[in-house]
């Protein structure tokens, strides 16, 4: 079977982009800015831009480019190449979007009920009952008692289901790079009409005052620190399987440093053109409500089902914003879900050789069934405890695991040597420092740092037993099933990668 491919660089560039740009652009980021200093917070965000997300998403990009395979070979191969078994890791990744997936397509499917509910803004003058009791039903659940299975998110997660299925369903190019590039121009576009709409509002710069409002004392924080780095693991999608199979689909003659700053500088140029429009809102709402902004802001979830929502009840043509809005959010989380799943089916396809379509089916058919416990009262709960675990625990990890084997046991300079060889600007010794020092030595500290939290606090107020079902069980869970497929699979032979030229 010849190895589908990209057909065109911006159709590539666009998908991985399409990846990158997801709900936590828009909700997340603005957030996170707003919580750490404000304008101080650019500086470590751009740093750990500039140290871990472009360097990472470079190497991913070679590694990908270089051996056109998915994360469990790819790990499997640099394995055997070094007389260690590896795979395991490969499938540890393709676990962590498994799960990510199954629940990240709830908040899809909670943005498409928005979505329907913008057009009459049938979320009425209290928001914040309409979300949480009438929308959700959340009662007295919790992470293991889901409660009620709510028909009504269902069906809304089985549109968000069909949409990513075909995209995947149709392969490579007709379908996810299709999807692409119709999603993702159009989501700029709403963007900036947005954008340009809210600024003219009265109160709206003084929301972005307080977005840009430098605090500088927050950087001798280290949480601050940790913040950032892990918001740039995240947004891009890097660590996790995703980035390594888009990047197999390339043809070889392909710019990998070109490709690997646009993907990056998009996605964090995109966050902060989120983070103007929420701002803005926010400023707007605050003075249409006489309160300071710091009472009319909410974090997470909230503030696009929430706060927005009573911030589209006070703007002017609310019809008309309110569902522009909502659009942008479910391409975003649209073409972030496909990648998700695409990571899962692309690493079956290599492992079992099934054709495309069957293991499409096979891939969204399991995640669907999966994915309705999240279609319940309790599934925010669910959620909540599953993402706190995987994002601060199970990620890092991957990350940290796949730095150190690529740079300290491999040689670096490959990666480097590879990227270079294949790109028209050439990257210098700086890339090499930031992978094998600067990145390994910040993940360590925040993956440590988490550790120690949560043994000793937990999360949040979920009961004990389902933290350690939910959240520790299930990381353990994901690293013995990747153990296990790795014992029974056999090693690739030797082969020198990196000698000969791409
Ligand atoms: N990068 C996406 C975002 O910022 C999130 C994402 C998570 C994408 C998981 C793919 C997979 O929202
Ligand atoms: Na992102």
């Amino acid at each position: 079977m010849k190895r589908e491919q990209w057909n065109s660089r911006v159709g590539f560039i666009l998908a991985a982009v399409g990846s990158a740009i997801g709900l936590g652009n828009i909700w997340r980021f603005p957030y996170m800015a707003y919580e750490n200093g404000g304008g101080a917070f650019f500086v470590p965000y751009l740093f750990a831009m500039v140290t871990a997300g472009i360097p990472f998403m470079i190497m991913e990009f070679s590694l990908g480019h270089k051996l056109k395979k998915t994360a469990p070979r790819i790990f499997n191969q640099l394995g055997a190449n070094l007389g260690l078994r590896l795979e395991w890791l490969g499938w540890f990744q393709v676990f962590i979007a498994a799960i990510i997936a199954v629940y990240y397509v709830a908040i899809i499917g909670w943005t498409l009920s928005f979505l329907g509910f913008s057009f009459s803004q049938s979320w009425g003058d209290d928001p914040n009952a309409f979300f949480f009791e009438q929308y959700l039903q959340l009662g007295n659940n919790s992470p293991t008692n889901l409660g009620q299975f709510q028909w009504g998110i269902a069906a809304a997660m089985s549109l968000a289901w069909a949409i990513t299925t075909m995209a995947v369903f149709t392969g490579v190019k007709g379908g996810i790079e299709r999807a692409s590039k119709i999603m993702m121009p159009m989501l700029f576009i709403m963007v900036l009409v947005l954008i340009t709409r809210v600024l003219l509002l009265p109160g709206a710069l003084s929301g972005l005052n307080y977005l840009f409002e430098p605090d500088f004392s927050r950087l001798l924080d280290i949480q601050v620190w940790s913040a950032a780095y892990g918001q740039i693991f995240f947004t891009l999608s890097v660590g996790f399987a995703i980035m390594l199979a888009y990047s197999s689909y390339l043809p070889t003659k392909a710019d990998i440093n070109n490709n690997a700053f646009m993907t990056v500088l998009i996605n964090c140029g995109f966050s902060i053109l989120a983070g103007i429009l929420i701002f803005g809102v926010l400023g707007y709402m605050a003075e249409q409500q006489m309160k300071p902004l710091t009472e009319v802001v909410s974090s997470g979830i909230g503030l696009a089902f929430v706060t927005i929502p009573t911030a589209i009840n006070l703007m002017p043509l609310p019809q008309l914003l309110g569902p522009l809005f909502f659009v942008a959010l479910v391409i975003a989380g649209l073409s972030s879900h496909i990648s998700i799943i695409e990571a899962v089916i692309s690493a079956i396809i290599d492992k079992f050789h099934l054709p495309r379509k069957t293991a499409a089916i096979i891939v969204c058919a399991v995640g669907y069934l999966v994915s309705m416990a999240f279609a319940t009262s309790g599934g925010l709960l669910l959620l909540d405890l599953v993402d706190y675990f995987i994002n601060n625990i199970a990620l890092l990890l991957s990350c940290l695991v796949e730095l150190l084997i690529i740079t300290w046991m491999l040689k670096v300079n490959l990666v480097r040597r590879h990227a270079n060889h294949c790109s028209e600007f050439h990257v210098g010794r700086w890339l090499e420092i930031c992978l094998q020092i600067v990145s390994p030595a910040i993940l360590a500290t925040i993956l440590a740092k988490n550790l120690y939290n949560t043994l000793l606090h937990g999360y949040g107020d979920y009961p004990i037993a389902d933290q350690l079902l939910l959240g520790w069980g299930l990381v353990a869970a994901m690293l013995l099933f990747a153990l296990l497929i790795d014992f029974a699979s056999k090693r690739s032979p030797h082969r020198e990668l990196w000698q000969s030229q791409p």
